[in-house]
């Protein structure tokens, strides 16, 4: 597809998508979706979404947590989480105010990204007030902040350099397990670059999982049309030709060295949620466009891929 948009313009499309992720969860935890006592604080106003996108948004939210879930009850907290393309996540405060807040959470995003998170974090207590440590000290040095067991720091995660340099700096290691997040990320990158970040990953951090969710099947006319939308904003999908089938998408991350892989479209992970949460979202709103969510939800997919034996049994239905 031919592109008008210059580098630049692309990357700040590619930012802006943070904004619309953020006004959609904040509009769905308004509607009673779940809970998140954060999310305000990171997008003032959000307008009223239509039910397929919140429900959509509420099985991403839900199967992301499942799968932390499953992760942290095989190996407790003593262990570290990176979310790749942080955007304005709040799950650093959601698992502080549960019983699973883990060693050392770190967050890597362009750094105008977590420039602003940084600015947000700073000016409102009830965030800040949970990333000091005993001593209350939070260092920004360079534009990262580094805390006691958290630490958000900007990149571009195409530098596989810088990338190193910046996990480095938090502390991260190979000696702890790791919980690797990519939410609606690495499709962003060109191919060669998520290869380089993932075969690094897979490498650097024997006992860990990644959670990869984002486009898949966007070879079909309803994936062109996605395309189509994106593009229009001035946003490709430089990782696009890696949205095919969710079977291809577990299929690369057993090549890049993860030794079990499993993916699934969002229709399958959505009957795979307990009856009970689907009721109770179901009964929240009135769903006019019941074919274009499940048009939506087989255009997206969850992967879930893991290395070392004490992960190998995270699935769907564990
Ligand atoms: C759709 S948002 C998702 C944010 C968050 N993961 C979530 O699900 O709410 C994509 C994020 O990936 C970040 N991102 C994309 N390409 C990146 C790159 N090359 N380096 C660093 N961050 C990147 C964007 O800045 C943006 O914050």
């Amino acid at each position: 597809m031919d592109n008008i948009f210059s580098w630049t313009d692309e990357n700040e499309a590619i930012i802006a998508t943070n904004t619309d992720a953020t006004e959609c969860k904040r509009c769905a935890v308004e509607l009673g979706y779940w809970k998140d006592d954060y999310i305000s604080y990171f997008v003032k106003h959000a307008d009223r979404k239509a039910p397929e996108i919140n429900r959509g948004y509420y099985a991403r939210v839900r199967a992301m947590e499942m799968f932390i879930h499953q992760f942290l009850e095989r190996c407790g907290t003593k262990c570290q989480i990176i979310n790749l393309g942080c955007g304005y996540d709040t799950l650093y405060w959601r698992l502080k105010d549960s019983t699973q807040a883990v060693a050392n959470f770190i967050e890597l995003d362009f750094p105008s990204v977590t420039a602003k998170k940084c600015h947000i974090i700073k000016r409102n207590k009830q965030l800040l007030e949970k990333i000091s440590n005993e001593d209350g000290e939070v260092i920004i040095r360079q534009g990262d902040l580094h805390a006691d067991g958290y630490h958000l720091l900007g990149c571009d995660l195409s530098c596989l350099g810088e990338v190193k340099r910046k996990l480095a700096a938090a502390g991260a290691t190979g000696e702890l397990p790791a919980l690797l997040l990519a939410e609606c990320v690495l499709v962003y990158l060109r191919p060669e670059s998520a290869r380089a970040l993932l075969e690094h990953l897979a490498g650097a951090f024997p006992r860990s999982a990644l959670l990869v969710y984002e486009q898949c099947n966007l070879g079909d006319k309803f994936g062109e049309v996605m395309l189509r939308n994106l593009s229009a904003r001035g946003c490709s999908l430089a990782g696009e030709r890696h949205c095919r089938e969710p079977a291809a998408q577990a299929e690369r991350m057993r090549a890049l060295g993860w030794e079990q892989a499993r993916s699934w479209d969002m229709h399958t992970v959505w009957r795979a949620l307990p009856e009970d949460d689907r009721a109770r979202v179901e009964a929240l709103e009135m769903l006019d466009e019941r074919e274009l969510l499940l048009q939506l939800n087989a255009h997206y997919a969850l992967t879930v891929a893991t290395r070392g034996d004490m992960f190998a049994d995270m699935d769907l239905n564990a």
